[in-house]
């Protein structure tokens, strides 16, 4: 099949021409005609940031008339699009490509599918908090399914960033802070969105982004500068995309930001040494939007000619909407600055790739029956709530959970009855109508609650307050940040909950109610005050289509919480970025005051890493650790549920190399495990660690294992846990 593919590439493209050959480096954006002359770009923008609503959004796509450049895909100039979808649409381009061009090379549709398409999945950063990695990959199929039927055949994801800083509102796209995890993230992902086969209809080809780094934007800042050495790139951020191209990702987006000075679309080491060379990846690389441009404004190249030569020279494949390439490559390579090998390089990766997706043997993968039997099929619907299950994590608890049904309970919040807030950032195409609110969920459990929104325009409504508290004992006070508060450019400098948010639990809390907080939210917040001062908090995050019945089952009882946190909350913003993977430091915080720490608060999280409660206890004991013969570290650990309710409990294990050539991190994760134990029973959990996955890169940047002592952890999270030394 490889060589069958390389040959046809090579037939293909002696027969190109130099246009035809720019245009395969290009993906158009669709250009909105009516409403405001915007680009596709510009209007997914406005949406993401919150300058329109999804309704309007909808409005003014149906409304409006789209340019899809006809002539331009008749001519061979338009490879790929960014964003169309529908059936009739798509095999309608497909159409021109196909049978009205010259040589016939079909269009590579790609949309942003994150979590979910019509029918929305939880939020990366709290699907991962799931630690279920078969769950992982099965809500990317099932989102393969849905896109693919609406004609879109590639999807730019899974975001694998590494995040160690809420600042970044990006942070609800990913998967969490540590590279052991998010790197099973990428795999499960791929796997989940590619399939075993790549080319069938009903799968999307993967775009493992942003490449590299983004998430160390200084200050929290999106597309803010990253500076850092080769080992911690190479031992922090760099892991999750190692891990998806040897899963066979196809595609990859370098990021916006510059690294060490050099914008990632135009670096030759992160593009060429390391991807194509050392990782070996031979797939196709596609610019974040606009991104090649964005090198001018950098101040890494004069201007666009100068950009599209540094970022086609680097490896940088194919074009998203900047028209760097299409506007320019022909000059370049007429004077020589750019060589045809250059050129044909790229050109040869875009078409192996649509030769692998199998667009050339069936580049209509979908029809309109396909897409009316497929999109927001109810036969999704158990999955989405059992994903939204899975990935709330109980923040605390004072034993006022679970309720009983025949309590007296209000519910409180503006969040709590708007189905759109359910589906979080990135989530373009969600059927918001088709989610079920908080409300709702609560409401169908327990149709007696009474409900009071009890804010309006950003101010509380004190009459509602006292209505719903003289109603009822206890409030479940659905609170916490809008879904344009996180998602692409929305950094937030003071992670707090929104005034008015904590105000309306301020106010329930003066009249002597007992309230839940029911978290809504894309990042970790500072909630240093509310864990302080109400009874307990459940982290529901944005759960999508069955968000509702998910958190209602969690309150109620129905179903034992077991998401643990895949990202360090902190007691305060003062504190970031903070991340649990850290080193020791020569004067780890302590009693002594010169020993590193605050004045004026903890240097502890107020929730760790890996942490999560359960309505249920479990214990842990008989924790033995030994290097075998083969330098693998063999970990076992007794886990008996203590409690009297069954639960899930993901086991964790976590080691430390106590002395090495560059000091290493005081805890990292190596292992983890998912499982299920009945209450009263006890079970052996035992785990492998590879002596190559206990390696560090040595001031040379050579990966090496050394002998010595480690430290083996094992717990419910990154602080509860049974340590024991192992020689190596
Ligand atoms: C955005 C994002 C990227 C997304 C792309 C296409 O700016 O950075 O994650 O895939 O544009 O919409």
């Amino acid at each position: 099949m490889k060589n069958n593919i390389d040959k046809r590439v090579e037939e293909l493209l002696s027969k190109m021409t130099i246009e035809e050959k720019i245009g395969q480096l290009h993906q158009s954006g669709v250009s909105i005609v009516g409403a405001f002359e915007v680009s596709f770009e510009e209007l997914i923008n406005m949406l993401t940031d919150g300058r329109i609503t999804p309704k309007e959004f909808e409005e003014y796509m149906s409304n409006a008339e789209e340019d899809f450049h006809e002539d331009d895909i008749r001519a061979g100039r338009i490879s790929s699009f960014n964003g169309v979808h529908g059936a009739e649409k798509v095999n309608r381009l497909q159409k021109i490509a196909v049978e009205e061009s010259r040589l016939g090379i079909p269009l590579l549709i790609g949309a942003d599918i994150i979590h979910g398409c019509k029918t929305t999945f939880p939020i990366p950063l709290a699907e991962s908090c799931s630690w279920d990695e078969k769950l992982w990959e099965k809500t990317s199929e099932i989102a393969a399914d849905e896109a693919s039927s609406l004609g879109i055949a590639w999807t730019f994801a899974p975001m694998i960033d590494i995040a160690r800083d809420p600042r970044w509102g990006r942070i609800s796209e990913g998967a969490g802070e540590d590279p052991y995890l998010v790197s099973k993230f990428a795999v499960a992902k791929v796997k989940g969105f590619q399939g075993e086969d790549v080319s069938d209809p009903n799968r999307l080809l993967a775009c493992a982004k942003h490449f590299v780094a983004y998430g160390a934007c200084e200050g929290g800042r999106d597309y803010n500068t990253t500076d850092m050495s080769k080992q911690r790139l190479h031992e922090v951020y760099l892991p999750p995309f190692k891990a998806a191209v040897k899963a066979g990702c196809q595609t990859i987006m370098p990021a916006f930001n510059d690294l060490n000075g050099v914008p990632c679309s135009m670096n030759n080491y992160l593009l060429k040494d390391v991807l194509r060379n050392e990782y070996k990846f031979d797939g196709m690389l596609i610019s974040d939007a606009n991104a090649i441009h964005e090198c001018v404004i950098h101040g890494a190249v004069e201007n666009r000619k100068e950009a599209a030569l540094k970022s086609l020279s680097a490896g940088l494949d194919m074009d998203m909407t900047s028209n760097c390439y299409i506007e320019n490559v022909k000059k370049l390579t007429e004077n020589g600055d750019l060589s045809i090998e250059d050129l044909d390089t790229a050109v040869k990766n875009v078409l192996r790739v649509k030769f692998r997706k199998g667009l050339f043997d069936n580049p209509y993968i979908t029809d309109s029956n396909r897409e009316k039997e497929t999109v927001s099929n109810a036969k999704f619907r158990p999955l989405a709530k059992e994903s939204a299950l899975n990935s709330i994590v109980l923040l605390k608890n004072d034993g006022i959970l679970p309720l009983k049904r025949d309590m007296k309970i209000g519910v409180v919040g503006n969040l709590a009855d708007d189905k759109w807030e359910t589906i979080g950032a990135w989530a373009i195409m969600a059927d918001g109508d088709n989610c079920i609110s908080v409300l709702e969920g609560i409401k169908n459990y327990k149709n007696d609650v009474s409900y009071e929104k009890c804010i309006e325009k950003d101010k509380i409504n004190e009459e509602e307050v006292d209505k719903i508290c003289s109603e009822n004992d206890i409030i479940i006070a659905v609170v916490g940040e809008g879904r344009d508060m996180t998602g692409e450019a929305s950094s937030k400098a003071d992670i707090t909950m929104p005034k008015v948010q904590q105000d309306l639990v301020k106010s329930i809390l003066n009249r002597g109610k007992r309230v839940i907080i029911v978290l809504m939210n894309g990042r970790p917040l500072d909630l240093s005050w509310e864990d302080k001062n109400v009874n307990a908090i459940v982290e529901a995050w944005q759960l999508g289509t069955e968000m509702g019945n998910a958190v209602s089952d969690v309150l109620f009882g129905e179903f034992n919480p077991c998401g643990k946190l895949t990202t360090t909350f902190p007691y305060n913003v003062g504190q970031c970025p903070i991340y649990y993977n850290h080193p020791s430091t020569g004067r780890p915080a302590g009693k002594s005051k010169f020993t590193s720490k605050y004045l004026d608060m903890p240097v502890e999280p107020l929730y760790p890493f890996g942490y999560g409660l359960s309505y249920t206890t479990f214990k842990y004991n008989d924790l033995r650790a030994v290097f075998n013969n083969s330098g693998d570290l063999e970990v076992s650990i007794k886990v008996k549920n203590t409690g009297n309710m069954d639960g899930n409990e993901v086991v964790q294990v976590y080691v430390q190399d106590m002395v090495a050539s560059r000091v290493r991190p005081v805890k990292e994760l190596k292992s983890f495990k998912k499982v299920f134990i009945k209450s009263g029973e006890e079970m052996d959990i035992s785990f492998l660690i590879k002596n190559d996955d206990l390696g560090y890169y040595n001031e040379e940047m050579n990966y090496i294992t050394e002998k010595g002592t480690f430290k083996v952890f094992v717990g419910g999270s990154s602080k509860e846990v049974l340590d024991t030394e192992v020689e190596l």
